[in-house]
């Protein structure tokens, strides 16, 4: 079955096939190093951080572009040729909570999320990965997005769709997600969240995004970059 159909059928896709063991720990050190940069935070990285590191190396990239374009095929998206858009996240400290059930959407049409450092608390807390997959369809109507972001985007309808029967209607999905797999879903189509971790452990994910829906939109642009100088903002302090 193509990946396409399999994220299309069950939500996501994951593999453990993708990245390395190099890769992982290459991955590691460069958090390792920011950990100590940032301590006890919650921060993420962008575009300048990752010069001369993995994330940047044409291997790594070459792999994870050959699963995004076998998926851009089946979605009849030819002739893509911008840049995926990544971003490190980290979540660490007493602030984690603030970082935990975010449900969104996102602006691409694929995520990709590749664990890189997950706790493995008794308590279950572990920064699982919930996705409501494949709510909407694709479409490039910004006030649409607008509307649909409100209306799943708030306090209401996260606790509406932590109740048993939504989670049912809509397929919840659960992920337990594992470093040294790379999974991969619909985020421009998919709610999704992380659940929170103990205070005292760290989260470090991967994402990589393809497929920018409002690549022409100003104001996506215009929100992006602020959301990114905020964030940059923040770790300076
Ligand atoms: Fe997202």
């Amino acid at each position: 079955m193509s990946i396409t159909n399999i994220i299309r059928e069950n939500g996501y896709y994951s593999s453990n096939n993708i990245i390395s063991d190099e890769d992982l720990s290459q991955l590691r050190n460069f958090i390792d190093l920011k950990l100590k940069e940032f301590p006890n935070k919650n921060f993420r990285l962008y575009e300048d951080s990752f010069k001369n590191t993995v994330i940047d190396d044409k291997k790594f990239e070459d792999k994870i572009n050959k699963i995004i374009s076998e998926v851009l095929r089946d979605n009849n998206i030819n002739d893509y040729k911008k840049p995926n858009y990544k971003v490190l996240r980290v979540v660490s400290g007493v602030q984690q909570k603030k970082q935990a059930y975010l449900y969104h959407f996102d602006a691409h049409l694929i995520t990709i999320l590749i664990p890189i450092i997950i706790p493995n608390n008794k308590s279950g807390k572990n920064g699982d990965l919930v996705i409501f997959p494949n709510l909407r369809k694709v479409h490039k109507n910004l006030i649409l997005n607008i509307i649909q972001k409100i209306f799943f985007q708030n306090f209401i309808s996260r606790t509406l769709l932590n109740t048993k029967l939504l989670r049912k209607i809509f397929n919840y999905k659960l992920l337990k997600i594992k470093p040294g797999n790379v999974y991969m879903f619909f985020g421009f189509r998919s709610l999704h969240a992380n659940l929170e971790i103990e205070t005292f452990s760290t989260r470090a994910t991967l994402l990589i995004h393809c497929y920018d829906v409002f690549e022409n939109s100003s104001i996506v642009k215009m929100n992006r970059k602020q959301s990114i100088n905020k964030e940059i903002k923040n770790i300076k302090v």
